[in-house]
């Protein structure tokens, strides 16, 4: 099994879900208030960890209860947290309204926006520990900038999850080797609006052109990616789906695993299908996500 190091946010979610979007200046009554451990490093370290992958994370939390909770879940879940700095600043807070399945997230990234460069430089080791090196947008552009090169110069496979995509720029595109942005974001790097699978499809086109392979999710309609000189679809699997919070997290986390287990794009993607469609069945972020022994055995619950 190949090694894979996560450079990224660890958020505490607070979730309430609603029957409708509220209005401006609306205060509207929800239900079912959880706190639940999410972030998208976070999410996707400890989907790799539970589907049996070798992962470090490198992140911060703050002095606060959340961090010491978040730290011990990720632990728990077999993340190898001993990178995870903890600072004097709040933990992220991620604040979700869910409604009919899907999400609408508020941020506040606290101790995740204290990461520097720096950090990464006093890492190094863990670059050089690492075959494969994933990253979100939820920490310091400057930061996953340094994070890429320096993986590239230690020989890692570097995955980069654009999100969120307001903070990417492309000078990043000839440090990284897979992107995976939804169809949205994807849609943003290339200055174009792209929600459909046609689209979606020209993306990965151009993506590749640019020397990264992208894979483009498109939530119930599946993913695109290219792969041995043709643009590919593989379809979502049907389920019912109760929060699509983590889903991208978790199917970036079942891609990566399977492919640090030798296996080829098309069967990693099929795999990491599998873990969202179980993923978008529960509720919340990382309570939502399966261990390696559920995917197994096929449950959805
Ligand atoms: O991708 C889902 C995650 O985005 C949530 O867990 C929340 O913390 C935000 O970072």
């Amino acid at each position: 099994m190949k090694n894979i190091l996560v450079v990224g946010s660890i958020n505490m979610d607070m979730v309430i879900t609603v029957d409708r979007v509220p209005r401006m200046g609306e205060t509207l009554s929800g239900g079912d208030f959880m706190t639940v451990p999410g972030g998208k490093g976070s999410n996707q370290a400890l989907c790799m960890a539970r589907l049996g992958g070798t992962v470090k994370m490198l992140g911060a939390v703050g002095k606060d209860g959340f961090g010491a909770e978040l730290t011990d879940y990720l632990k728990d879940s077999g993340v190898d947290t001993t990178p995870i700095k903890i600072i004097d600043k709040n933990t992220g807070v991620a604040l979700i309204t869910v409604c009919n399945g899907d999400n609408m997230i508020v941020l506040e990234k606290g101790a995740n926006y204290m990461i520097s460069p720096e950090d990464i430089r006093n890492n190094i080791e863990l670059y050089k520990w690492a075959d494969i090196v994933v990253m979100q947008l939820e920490i310091p552009w400057e930061t996953v900038m340094e994070s890429a090169k320096i993986a590239k110069e230690n020989d890692c496979t570097v995955l980069l999850n654009p999100a969120p995509v307001e903070n990417f720029k492309d000078e990043i595109l000839p440090y990284i080797d897979i992107i995976v942005p939804n169809e949205h974001e994807g849609g943003i790097i290339l200055d174009r609006e792209s929600v459909t699978k046609d689209e979606a499809k020209e993306l990965v086109t151009e993506f590749k052109k640019k020397g990264v392979e992208a894979v483009v999710t498109l939530g119930g309609d599946g993913c695109v990616y290219y792969y041995n000189g043709e643009v590919k679809h593989c379809p979502a699997i049907k389920t019912k789906v109760i929060d699509t919070t983590a889903a991208g997290d978790s199917f970036i986390g079942g891609m990566c695993v399977a492919i640090c287990e030798g296996k080829k794009l098309p069967e990693a993607i099929k795999f990491a299908t599998k873990v969202a469609s179980i993923v978008v069945s529960r509720k919340g972020a990382g309570t939502s996500i399966p261990t390696r022994d559920e995917i197994n055995n096929g449950e959805q619950k």
